[in-house]
């Protein structure tokens, strides 16, 4: 197995960036640098995934905590299957269960978690913002693994990633997110990796499920909104579909599935119109007939299991830059 200084060794970049974060809130506080060395990390992550034996002990000592409020599949899994490719010892809790029933606070939990030798607590937590004081209250690096409509990191970065590796240079290039804008922590978290990038981002979905103020043009990239999907998905390079969250919905935001599938379903008609060879993505988990149909969802164009591999590589770089990485870039 490699030992931490061989991999610091393989993941510095030419410029030598440094890792100062102790935490990862969202990515509108990351650099394009920094975006850079997650890509860059998360490639030699890859690498390391691709050998005989696929880990390293890099991690060694280190203790991950997954505290998730809410369900997950995707994400709880991959950072467990992350941080242990790379030797940390892992607990895995939910709310349910914990003494976050008998009525333990956030801060005493994340606290406690420290107090027991948590290096990185990875949260997932309904309501936006609960990170950032989890955060404020604990030395442990805090993951934001999702928090209420507001934020989703590592799903942008690992978004990111993938369709770099399809796409390339993201510069100019047209990524058309479509759905329940409103309610999506991924859509607000890849605005901001996606902008950096140089990329032309059109938010898509019907008016109450799209606020405008998520409009703006930046440096490099901009984000426009509208409510017509045939015109939006055109020459689109990229075109990701958001689940439908019945879960966040006060009722009425909708007139009906039905009208929903008629405007805003991701089908083969309307991928027909995005550029040839265009990819599509999902970030899960997906309600397949509503928001996308199973054909593109299975289709030549789809990266969506992809996505989901992807998301272990760059964990894998997440955990290592917020420990090991920062602390080899420190001395
Ligand atoms: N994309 C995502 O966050 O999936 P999970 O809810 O399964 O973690």
């Amino acid at each position: 197995m490699l030992e931490l200084s061989e991999l610091h060794q393989e993941t510095r970049t030419e410029e030598a960036v440094a890792w100062h974060r102790k935490d990862l809130l969202d990515t509108d506080c990351l650099s394009p640098a920094e975006i850079e060395l997650v890509m860059e990390t998360a490639a030699a992550m890859d690498e390391v995934r691709s050998r005989p034996v696929g880990k390293v002990a890099t991690l060694r000592g280190c203790t991950v905590v997954t505290l998730f409020y809410e369900q997950s599949t995707r994400t709880r899994a991959s950072f467990e299957v992350a941080a242990k490719a790379m030797g940390a010892d892992v607990v895995n809790m939910t709310a349910s269960g914990s003494s976050v029933e008998k009525g333990e606070s956030l801060i005493d939990t994340v606290r406690t978690l420290e107090a027991i030798g948590a290096d990185v607590v990875v949260m997932r937590h309904g309501r936006s913002g609960a990170p950032y004081l989890a955060a404020r209250n604990t030395s442990a690096s805090i993951v934001n693994g999702g928090d209420g409509t507001h934020a989703h990191p590592t799903q942008a970065l690992l978004d990111l990633y993938t369709m770099r590796r399809h796409v390339g240079d993201l510069a100019g290039k047209k990524v058309v997110i479509v759905g329940d804008i409103l309610h999506s922590r991924v859509a607000r978290s890849n605005i901001w990796t996606l902008m950096a990038q140089g990329a032309e981002v059109v938010l898509c979905g019907p008016a109450t499920l799209l606020p405008r103020t998520l409009a703006a043009t930046g440096e490099r990239g901009s984000c426009t909104v509208t409510t017509n999907f045939d015109d939006a998905v055109e020459g689109a390079d990229v075109v990701m579909a958001l689940r439908m969250q019945k879960e966040r919905q006060q009722g009425g935001l909708i007139a009906s599935i039905r009208d929903y599938i008629r405007g805003y379903q991701l089908n083969s008609a309307r991928l027909d119109r995005a550029r040839p060879g265009a990819l599509v993505m999902h970030p899960g988990p997906m309600n397949e007939g509503i928001e996308i149909a199973p054909e593109v969802a299975h289709g030549l164009a789809s990266v969506i299991e992809e996505q989901v591999s992807n998301g272990v590589s760059v964990r894998m770089a997440v955990l290592y830059l917020l420990t090991a990485g920062r602390r080899a870039h420190a001395a």
